[in-house]
């Protein structure tokens, strides 16, 4: 087991380059995109506080399809533009959403979730898959959270 530890009472900026200096020594030299997807997903959920969701979801024939995650069972495929993965990957934008009662097309997936915060994964330009975290707190992601998983994102693309 591999035991990754950061602080998320420090500041956040302290806090995400430790996420993601976890990340990549998590994922270094892993070519099995599974297998480190799934590995991503605990150590976001075993580090990141207040979530009760967090995980994947790749593009996959034109729809997102369920990847790694940690959370209760969640919808399998969703189609491009729908609900808030889907604005993100269709966008190729980071959705942060403080609100999701408010998000037109929000798909409940687990009624305890009231903020989410969605990141596009890009290779070579095209948007691959989606890190999704949902939170029970509301307008619990701020744009130092967005910043933190973006550049997760960007160190992860090649390696999923
Ligand atoms: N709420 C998401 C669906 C995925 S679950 O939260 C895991 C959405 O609207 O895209």
């Amino acid at each position: 087991m591999y035991d990754f530890v950061a602080d998320p009472a420090q500041p956040k900026p302290a806090f995400y380059r430790e996420l993601l200096a976890a990340a990549d020594a998590l994922t270094a030299g892993e070519p099995d995109a599974i297998a480190n997807m799934a590995n991503l997903a605990a150590l976001v959920w075993q580090l990141v506080p207040e979530l009760n969701w967090a995980g994947f979801y790749r593009v996959l024939d034109g729809e997102l399809v369920l990847g790694p995650f940690c959370g209760k069972p969640a919808c399998i495929r969703i189609p491009l533009g729908r609900g808030v993965c889907g604005s993100a990957a269709a966008l190729g934008e980071t959705q942060l959403v403080a609100d999701v009662h408010a998000f037109p097309g929000h798909i409940a997936c687990d009624a305890a979730s009231r903020s989410e915060l969605v990141v596009p994964i890009i290779r070579e330009g095209a948007v691959i898959a989606v890190i999704d975290l949902d939170s029970p707190r509301p307008a619990r992601f701020d744009p130092e959270d967005r910043a933190g998983f973006e550049a997760l994102a960007a160190v992860v693309a090649n390696r999923i």
